[in-house]
């Protein structure tokens, strides 16, 4: 199968672009604007392609269809997280996030998915976030877009499942990835989130990996509209 993951240059996605490779899929790496770093680890996993492509701006989302061609697999990982108190948080981060996490999603599934109706099969991935069902003081409107993220899963999944096409949302809780590496490293901070996780630890990308193979594979292929938490219980 051909499988697209967004954000496979480092953390969740390079985990997820990696067991692609391993299932023997061919796999197109993406990430933001240094090549340099998506082939690099195109290259480590033994993955087919790599490319970039800023997802913040939208020319260069409605173009990405054309130089990769369809996929069989969508996975959407890739997101921008910006940390302020909600009553602090700016229009610039507001519209970054809506751009990056909700509006290249939707556009990203316009584009890819009219091959996957022809084919009649298609996966589509959206990650999402525990935070689309927890409270966190610095993350209101990141929360928001994964949130509008997972209605348009259930939305689009309804539309879609006759022609063979399913379309889940996984999220993550706190999982050791260079976005977190300040909180991972300072000791203090990272005691404070793991006490908040019931399973006592952070997660690493590969406990995300599992649920997205599942939806992607024979044995998932009924499930569709739906959410896979992988947080140790963080949101409970
Ligand atoms: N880590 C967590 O604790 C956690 C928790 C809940 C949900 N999640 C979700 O899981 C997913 C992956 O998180 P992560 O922690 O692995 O992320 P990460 O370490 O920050 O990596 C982000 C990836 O997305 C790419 N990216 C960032 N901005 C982009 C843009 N404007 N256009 C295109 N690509 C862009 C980066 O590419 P470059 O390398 O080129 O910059 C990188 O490959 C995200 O959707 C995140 O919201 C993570």
């Amino acid at each position: 199968m051909r499988v697209l993951v967004t954000g496979s240059t480092q953390g969740i996605g390079y985990a997820i672009a990696q067991a692609f490779v391993a299932r023997g899929d061919e796999v197109i790496v993406h990430g933001r604007h240094n090549l340099a770093k998506a082939e690099k680890a195109c290259e480590e996993m033994g993955a087919a392609h790599a490319l970039v492509c800023d997802l913040s701006d939208m020319e260069q989302v409605k173009g990405l269809y054309a130089r990769t061609g369809p996929v069989d697999c969508l996975i959407l990982n890739a997101s921008v997280q910006f940390k302020a108190n909600w009553l602090d948080v700016t229009e610039a981060e507001m519209d970054a996030q809506l751009t990056v996490n909700l509006k290249s999603t939707l556009s990203l599934i316009q584009a890819y998915y009219p091959a996957m109706q022809e084919k009649g099969f298609g996966r589509i991935v959206t990650i999402g976030s525990t935070n689309q069902y927890r409270q966190h003081p610095e993350l209101s409107f990141y929360a928001a877009t994964k949130c509008a993220v997972m209605s348009l899963v259930k939305n689009i999944a309804k539309f879609v499942a006759p022609y063979g096409v399913t379309v889940n949302n996984v999220a993550p809780g706190a999982i050791e990835t260079p976005r977190n590496a300040d909180v991972c490293t300072d000791s203090t901070a990272r005691a404070a989130v793991e006490a908040a996780i019931p399973l006592g630890r952070f997660g690493q990308p590969e406990d995300c990996v599992g649920a997205v193979m599942l939806l992607c594979s024979e044995a998932g292929g009924y499930v569709t509209g739906s959410d896979i938490v992988i947080d140790g219980g963080l949101r409970l």
